[in-house]
């Protein structure tokens, strides 16, 4: 395990001392995997369980710490959709029996669950922007439908809404008391657990959830990009990375014969049952406790899965080193980027609204903020998960900002590009904005090692 995969797994402070590379330095302070948290090898099970973010009791998180003389003045939440039914069905075999209707008596469960159905229930008036008007505000099928967000996904993100709450509205007074719509920015892909995501969040952080106030945007694209998603070299990008991805999958001998067997047992072509993504499937029936399916020829197992997860959790180490995917990211997570800075930018001005920035989006577009960031060695987006940017004002010198990233509650601000050696170079306690500015505006492109410095030139950059 690298430094930075179990710092980010255990919020305890243990004495760290990072080196270069990832490498744990040789000195005595060498961080060590805690033998009670953390398995001594990468553990695909304990992986999976990590991914299902399985409520439990309030977990510890770091957002909000700042010095005193900070105040708080924006901040910019994107997170993944709850826990979700699968969007694949293993061919053949009856799918997973899990009730999508949300009920007090059923784990896990929220104090505000059923307030937040009641709520919801009553109807939103003109809150949305269209196509968003069309669905559900929560989900509600005695069998879920395929990708339909589950009472687990609910209770996540109530959870996340609460916990924002009490640091950014009780503490730190991010809204004033007679708060208005304009001073939320809402927006979301037009999935139905990507909005009820983002309403049940919002349920939770919200003192008084009042529609007039909520206007939720409508966004196309997974990787958020607006108005500015042509980009070729990304694709090109893209295409590279799936064939390196698929590269592995060849080398993988012992994939390819559980592939083989799970195909035997389900009595379909291995290339069929490989394009049903089991592992999706199987991943929903241990985040809830159902077990794997069975034919007459035999079961699906937990051997079956291992191999699977591990070829995964593999393929992810192999992305980081190849860098295709960060290549794929600087320039996908850019628009993205450029309109979060642009938010925080009129904020240091002066300028009151959006002050509370919520994105309700998928895997694939929290993943390549990360890597983009340059947080390749922070875990895949579990559900729920949530990629913070808080900005501070030094009350001491008001025109000195300064931001932190959180991601799961744990502070990886000085992990980012922008400010991973902000600690040899500068006595300030926090990392300045302008890091942040000049990365997003310049340095994300000069990173991508050609002679682009901006987004048009390096997404059409020639004979890449
Ligand atoms: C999972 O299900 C089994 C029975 O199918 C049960 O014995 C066990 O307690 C359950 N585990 C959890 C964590 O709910
Ligand atoms: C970046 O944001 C600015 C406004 O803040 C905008 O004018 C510009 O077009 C954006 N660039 C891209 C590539 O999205």
């Amino acid at each position: 395990m690298d430094v930075l995969t179990a710092l980010l797994l255990l919020v305890h402070l243990i004495p760290v001392s990072t080196a270069k590379n990832g490498v744990s330095s040789k000195s005595r302070k060498r961080i060590m995997p805690d033998p009670v948290t953390e398995p001594p090898v990468t553990d695909p099970v304990y992986e999976a369980l990590l991914y299902c973010n399985i409520p439990s009791v309030a977990e510890r998180s770091m957002e909000g710490h700042a010095p005193h003389h900070f105040k708080l003045v924006s901040v910019h939440v994107f997170i993944r959709h709850g826990d979700r039914y699968p969007l694949y069905v293993i061919p053949k075999t009856k799918r997973p029996e899990i009730d999508c209707t949300l009920v007090a008596n059923r784990k896990p469960y929220h104090p505000k669950l059923e307030a937040f159905v009641s709520h919801m229930s009553k109807g939103s008036g003109a809150s949305f922007e269209s196509p968003l008007n069309s669905l559900p505000l929560y989900p509600n099928h005695p069998l879920c439908e395929m990708g339909e967000l589950t009472q687990t996904g609910v209770v996540q993100h109530l959870q996340n809404g609460q916990l924002l709450r009490d640091i950014y509205l009780k503490k730190h007074k991010l809204l004033p008391n007679d708060w208005s719509a304009d001073q939320l920015y809402l927006e979301t892909t037009g999935k139905s657990r990507t909005l009820q995501s983002g309403l049940a969040l919002l349920y939770g952080f919200l003192p008084d959830f009042d529609w007039k106030k909520i206007y939720f945007r409508h966004q196309p694209s997974a990787l958020f990009c607006s108005g500015s998603c042509y980009c070729p070299v990304r694709n090109q990008y893209l295409e590279k990375e799936q064939r390196r991805q698929y590269l592995l999958r060849l080398k993988n001998s012992q994939l390819e014969k559980t592939y083989g067997e799970m195909a035997k047992i389900v009595d379909v072509p291995t290339k069929q049952l490989r394009a049903a993504n089991p592992i999706d499937s199987m991943l929903c029936h241990l985040c809830h406790n159902v077990s794997f399916p069975c034919t007459r020829n035999g079961c699906v197992n937990m051997e079956h899965f291992k191999v699977i997860k591990t070829h995964q959790i593999e393929d992810e180490r192999e992305r980081r080193e190849k860098k295709l995917y960060l290549g794929y990211s600087l320039l996908g997570a850019h628009p993205i980027l450029n309109q979060t800075i642009g938010r925080m930018q009129r904020a240091t001005e002066g300028r009151r609204e959006e002050l509370f920035a919520l994105y309700s989006a998928h895997d694939v577009t929290l993943s390549p903020v990360l890597s983009a960031l340059g947080l390749s060695e922070a875990r895949f987006p579990r559900f729920a998960a949530r990629l913070i940017f808080e900005l501070w004002q030094d009350r001491e010198k008001p025109n000195e900002h300064s931001v932190r990233i959180l991601y799961n509650g744990v502070d990886v601000t000085f992990h980012t590009s922008f400010c991973q050696d902000h600690h040899k170079r500068s006595p300030k306690p926090m990392c300045p904005f302008e890091n942040l500015v000049r990365f997003v505006k310049r340095d994300m492109f000069v990173a991508l090692g050609g002679s682009s410095t901006n987004y048009y030139d390096a997404c059409h950059r020639e004979g890449f």
